[in-house]
Parts: C-alpha cells; structure tokens; sequence
C-alpha cells in the first residue's frame, strides 16, 4: 500500500470552492469532513472505491481517509474481479480495499455475492442446473468467509427485480433465475449468514426511488420480495436504494413510505451507490453543480430524516473516476459528468456542501437508530487476511 497520508499534507487540509460565484477557501477534512458530521447523526456515510487509485494516488487515498467512514469495492468483490478460472480466486483488489479500511478506521459494505452482470468469461460454459446451487453456495462460501467479521453489510443479491421480465413475482430473468429458480435469492442469503453470522444481509436493486409508474411498480415488487423472504425466515437485515439519480428528477413520498415500511418489519435501509447525472442540464459548470446539488440537498435531507436510513454512500468520490462518463450514460456534449461530492481536481462541489448540510439536518432520537449499525467496528472477529 502506498503511505496514505502524503508528507505535509496538514491534518484539517482547506480547499477552494465555487460559492455564490466566487472562490472560497473551505474546510472540510477533520471535524468539517462528512464522516466527522455524519458521525453525530448516528450515521455512516462513505463511497466505492477502487484499490488501483488507493494505492496509486495519495490525493483519491487521502480524500476516501477523510471523508468516508464506509467504503464498498465498486469492482473488486465481484465474481469477474475475484473469479479468473472456475477454480482459482484472486483477492489481490479486494484484500487491498479491506486492509485500507480497516487502516482508516472505516467500515466495509461487500458487494456484491449474487448479480446477473459482472460474471466471468468462464460462466457460461462451466455453470449449469446440475452445478449452479452448489457453484453460487460455494462462492458465497469462500468469499464471505475471508472476510467474515470485517464486513458490515453484504449486498448478497443485486438487482434481482425486473418489471419487464413479466413474470407475476417480478423476478428478473437472470442466468441465476434460468439456472436454479426463484429460490436462488433465499439460497444465497442462507448461504452468507452461515459465512459470516455478524454482516448485516442486504437486498440492493435501483430505479426504485421516483414516483413514476414504473419506479412505482418495481419498488412494490421489490416489497414483495422482501415481505416473501421474511415470511419465511430468510435472513435479511437490510435493502440497499441505489440512487442513481438525475438532475432534474424528484423523488417523493413513494419512497419515503417504503423506507417507513421497511422500518415496520425491522429492516435497515442503506443509500448504496448515489450520483447524478446532470445530462439534461445544458448550461455551464455553476448551473450543473446547482443542478446536481439541488438533488443531493433534497434526496439525503428526506431520506436521511428516517431513523431506519443508517448509511449513505456515493458511488465514487471523485468525477475524475465516474462511472456516469462510460458512453453510454455520457454527455451529448462530451463533457465529463459531475455527478460526485468531488471534482476532479478533488476540490470539494457544491454536492459535497449539500450532502454536508442533508448530514446536518438529520434529527433522529438515538433509541430509534439500529444500535448495530453505527457502533464501532471490533477488529479482530474474523480470520486474517492472508497475502497471495
Ligand atoms: C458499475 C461500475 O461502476 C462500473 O465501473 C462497471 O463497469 C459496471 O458496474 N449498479 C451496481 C454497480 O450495483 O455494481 C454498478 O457498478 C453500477 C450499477
């Protein structure tokens, strides 16, 4: 790991802003830093992270330090990071994002054990009904038990909903659904609290956040699901709201209820993966970042109001590693997406001080927040993690 703190690099570091036109000198690293604010809310907030940068960019290490109080591997835990043959597993990436949390003193999200994407070259030809349960039960089995004790929340099944599919339960047609069936879902989470009994077990899927027909008929497929799993005792703790949002879109009471429903039937909810993407916005770099802003403010100040909410994260920390400027969610005008707290330059956006302010305005009783899931992390629970 390269060192993480670069030599004179000042413990409250200050950065320029953009506030009503002019550049500022702010502070955001110490007690001004998200992690420092969120941890008075009886809240984690964080980001994905990649380990190639964490190791090969002080300015990406030393943000993600200051900044997150949880991080999740935005590619490194998935099959096609950890599975390069049938039989061989390589935790280079993932281990190096682990050993860096626990550094800093940061818990850990694992993402993901269960997805219809991200499967490696091999999977196709190698996975079939005969082998597929015992090839997912054996995975999940070795991965969630590396790291067993050090991992605050496992998404265990990504994005299994999919209204378009047609099918009465709403289930998406995965190779894992065409393979093994709808109870591939319940298999898995069984198959991670054996792993790791302490991981809070998470359900994360997106486009359930607007009140738009169609978000509307997802999110109530995604509530069956749930309710499904909970009637028969699957071990389920949590459910993870992507966030993938728009500049422009507003999401309302729709959501705000099924956070509330959630809550009813005991289960936490996590903001996994937020940005937006400021597309439909044409005007310069200040009327995007007030876009953009404008949805961090009110997204995070309503969900972040609701005691179940006990974690947030943005998928990514910096613009200069946004998913969003793949092409196909690209600019038309090909300029690079500002979707992140962070710009570039790592100069803090208007979406940093908007997210800092939502952090700020959550006023929620302590007794009403899931004591699991802010305490501090006990290293030490799990098996250590071996070098390659
Ligand atoms: C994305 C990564 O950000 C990209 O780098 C990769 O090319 C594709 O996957 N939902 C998820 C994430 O659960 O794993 C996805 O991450 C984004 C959408």
């Amino acid at each position: 790991m390269a060192a993480i703190l670069p030599a004179g690099c000042h413990k409250h570091a200050v950065g320029t802003a953009l506030r009503g036109g002019a550049p500022t000198l702010v502070e955001m690293t110490g007690p001004r830093s998200l992690r420092a604010h969120a941890a008075a809310h009886h809240l984690l907030v964080g980001c994905a992270v990649a380990p190639e940068h964490l190791d090969g960019e002080p300015q990406y290490a030393k943000t993600v330090a200051d900044q997150a109080s949880i991080v999740v591997p935005e590619n490194s835990m998935k099959w096609a990071a950890l599975r390069p043959t049938p039989d061989r597993f390589d935790f280079r990436g993932a281990d190096d994002v682990v050993v860096f949390a626990l550094t800093h003193d940061q818990k850990i999200r694992g993402h993901n054990l269960c997805w219809h994407e991200a499967l490696p070259a091999w999977f196709e030809a190698a996975v079939n009904r005969d082998n597929a349960s015992r090839v997912l039960t054996e995975h999940i089995r070795i991965v969630a038990g590396r790291y067993a004790g050090k991992i605050h929340s496992w998404d265990v099944v990504n994005e299994a909903v999919d209204p378009k599919s047609g099918r009465p339960d709403g289930l998406r047609q995965s190779p894992w659904l065409e393979l093994i069936g709808p109870e591939y879902i319940e298999l898995a989470f069984r198959a991670a609290r054996e792993a790791d009994p302490a991981a809070l077990l998470t359900y994360n899927d997106y486009a359930i956040e607007l009140d738009t027909p169609e978000q509307i008929e997802k999110r109530g497929q995604v509530m069956m699901l749930v309710r499904r799993l909970r009637a028969r005792g699957v071990p389920i703790n949590a459910v993870g709201v992507q966030s993938h949002l728009s500049a422009g879109e507003t999401p309302g009471a729709g959501l705000q209820h099924f956070v509330r429903e959630l809550r009813a039937i005991g289960l936490q909810v996590f903001i996994t993966e937020m940005d937006v993407n400021d597309r439909s916005v044409t005007g310069d770099v200040a009327d995007r970042d007030a876009a953009v802003a404008h949805i961090y403010r009110d997204y995070l100040t309503m969900m972040l109001a609701e005691p179940n909410v006990t974690a947030a994260l943005t998928w990514g920390i910096t613009d200069r590693y946004t998913w969003l400027n793949l092409p196909k969610y690209a600019r038309a005008d090909g300029k690079p997406q500002r979707p992140l707290p962070f710009d570039a330059d790592y100069n803090p956006t208007p979406a940093f001080f908007a997210e800092r302010d939502a952090i700020d305005s959550r006023r929620v009783a302590t007794s009403a927040v899931p004591s699991d899931s802010y305490a501090p992390f006990r290293p030490g629970a799990g098996p250590r993690i071996e070098e390659e």
